[in-house]
Parts: C-alpha cells; structure tokens; sequence
C-alpha cells in the first residue's frame, strides 16, 4: 500500500478552503492508502502565539480533524511536538538545505512582508521541518491544496539530495492536488486564496460556522456584474462558487450552468450556501460532542503520537547511520 503523510496548523478555526482542498480527500484517501495525518503544531510557533490559546487551539483542530471524518481506527492521526523525531530530522534535512533555495519561497516573502516585526529563523527554515514531517513517514503521497506545492518541490529537492549524498534514505514524495478546489478563493475578494486570517470575517466560512452564517456569508459573496451563472474566464467569484457548489455537489459544471440556466445570481448564492450549510451540519455535530471528551481525545493523541514515534524512529535510525553518527 501506497503511503500518505499531510498536516494542518492549527491556527484557528480550519476555513472551508482547508476542508475542500485537503482534509475531505484525507477522508475519502484513508480507504485506499495508509494514512498518516497531523496537527502540525510546531509550524504554528512560526508565528507568535499566545500559549494558552494556542493549546486550546490544538485540541480543538484535533476534535475537527476526528468530526470530519478521520478515523484514528484507519489513520494514523497525531499531534507533530508529540513525536520528537520531527525536531530530530528537521535539524538534519535543515543542515543539507540550501539558503538560497529557501530565499525563493514564496510563503516565506509573503509572511515575512506581513510579519517585518518576527521574521525568525524558524519561518525560514520552515519547508526543511514540512521535508522532516513527509520523509519520516517515507510517504508517497501528500494532499494538500495547491498553495503549498512549493514545498513539496523543496522537499523532493532535499529527499533527492540526501538519498544522492548519503545513499537512498528516503521515497520521494508527490504532492496530491484535486482538480477542483485546490484553492478556494475569499468570498470578499475572489482573487485572494480564502484564508483564516483574513480580517474580514466575511471572507471566509469555518468548518464550525452556524448554518445562518454559512448561508449569510454565501449570500454576501462579491461576484460580477454580468448575470450569466458560467464558468470563465475574468468570473472569479462565479467561478469560486461554482468550484465550492461542484466540490460539494459532485455536479460538474455543465451541469450546474445547466440548473442554473436563467436563475439569478441571488438564486444560486443561496444554493451554494445551503449545500455547504449541510454538508457542514454533521461535522459540526460531531465537533459538539467530541470536544467534550477530553478523554477520548487525550487517549487518541497518545495512542496516535505512539504509532507514530515507532514508524518514525525507523527512519531516524536510518538517517542517523546514514550521516555518520554512532549508534547508541
Ligand atoms: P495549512 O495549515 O495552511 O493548510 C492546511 C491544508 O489546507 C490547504 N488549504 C487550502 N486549500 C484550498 N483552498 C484554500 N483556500 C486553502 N487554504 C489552505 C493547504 O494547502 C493545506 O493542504 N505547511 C502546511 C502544514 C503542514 C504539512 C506538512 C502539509 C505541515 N507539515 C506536511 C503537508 C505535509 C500548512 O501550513 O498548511
């Protein structure tokens, strides 16, 4: 069976851009693969964080994960600082990383434009610590959204490297991006990646947003000024609807062209908001009672963070002969 590895800061609530392009493939994935599946908290301190909210804000994207539909019985469903490896192999892919290659990421200017204040070296060295969490699981597959195929590139540079120099350590991953909805776009500005850090709260839908919301904030979205519901070139909010209604639906978009044939937009806003109201109702159901049981969630980390040590310690193993250091 084919390996798969990917993982979700958990800074706050995950966006329907983090469902849509990563976590419902997670889901549909676990049948066919072996999955593994992270809460990538040591990304977070990337970016400062208040540390009581930050905790809170781990258990909760754990309890999401588990609402949509990871099953920790199928995957393989952890907590990244819980398995120490992560810091280990992130040190030694950093030490055959390249300044100049991680000067190019794209991520890295753009946080680092935003963020002038706290552009630490961890920011920097961040696409060696995502290499760290992928080739661990010597995964083959990573599904993420099209935003982060920069660093799976970079980690396919780094793997190759290491496996030329030292001998062949690790697979080479390739990334997983869904044709459709591999990047959502803002509801407010449909040519801006839909973020949870937007500021306006308008631009993005939560996994945990009340129905009302959902549909509030469908019915607010930004579109155009022509009245054709039509994939095109230049419709970017049509076209962001049409992906999320498509995604949700699985009606292609002839189909939803077809529906909406002669329907205005107001029409087909409130569609697109009910279907994601209702594709989301079960999993804010299933956060609601999750969250509840610590128990349950604490003996499910643990038990994911142990699985994961053992798997990851193997290639630690490897690694560490690999580049000279005696064993213990
Ligand atoms: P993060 O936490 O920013 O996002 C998690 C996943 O959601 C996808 N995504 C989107 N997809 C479609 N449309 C959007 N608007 C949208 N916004 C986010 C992201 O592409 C991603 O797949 N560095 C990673 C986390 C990470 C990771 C890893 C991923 C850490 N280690 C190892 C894969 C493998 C990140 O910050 O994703």
């Amino acid at each position: 069976k084919q390996i798969i590895l990917s993982g979700i800061q958990p800074t706050g609530t995950f966006t329907l851009g983090n469902y849509i392009g990563a976590i419902r493939n997670w889901v549909k994935l676990q049948e066919e693969y072996d999955c593994a599946y992270m809460i990538a908290d040591m990304h977070a301190l990337t970016v400062r964080q208040d540390p009581v909210k930050l905790r809170q804000q781990i258990l909760s994207a754990f309890a999401v994960l588990l609402a949509c539909g990871v099953d920790p019985k199928k995957s393989l469903t952890f907590i990244q600082s819980q398995v120490h490896q992560h810091a280990e192999l992130n040190w030694v892919l950093a030490c055959n990383t390249q300044f100049g290659e991680l000067s190019r990421m794209t991520q890295f200017k753009d946080k680092s434009a935003k963020h002038p204040e706290n552009i630490n070296a961890g920011l920097f060295t961040y696409p060696a610590l995502m290499a760290a969490d992928i080739l661990l699981y010597q995964a083959n597959l990573v599904p993420v959204g099209v935003d982060q195929k920069q660093h799976l590139e970079i980690t396919r540079d780094i793997a190759n490297r290491f496996n030329n120099n030292y001998g062949q350590t690790f697979t080479i991953p390739e990334p997983y991006i869904p044709e459709i909805g591999a990047k959502v776009m803002s509801l407010a500005e449909p040519t801006k990646k839909m973020s949870k850090s937007d500021e306006n709260q308008n631009a993005f839908i939560t996994i945990l947003d009340a129905p009302e919301v959902i549909i509030k904030k469908f019915k607010r979205a930004v579109t155009d000024s022509d009245m054709e519901i039509r994939y095109a070139e230049g419709k970017d909010g049509i076209n962001n609807l049409m992906s999320i209604y498509s995604t949700i639906t699985g009606d292609s978009y002839e189909t939803i062209e077809r529906d909406f044939s002669g329907k205005g937009y107001g029409d087909f806003k409130t569609a697109v908001g009910e279907a994601v109201a209702e594709a989301l109702r079960p999993i804010r159901e299933n956060y609601d009672r999750l969250i509840k049981d610590k128990a349950y969630l604490e003996e499910t980390y643990h038990d994911g963070a142990q699985k994961a040590a053992y798997l990851a310690e193997k290639t630690m193993r490897k690694v560490y002969r690999k580049v000279g250091f005696l064993a213990k």
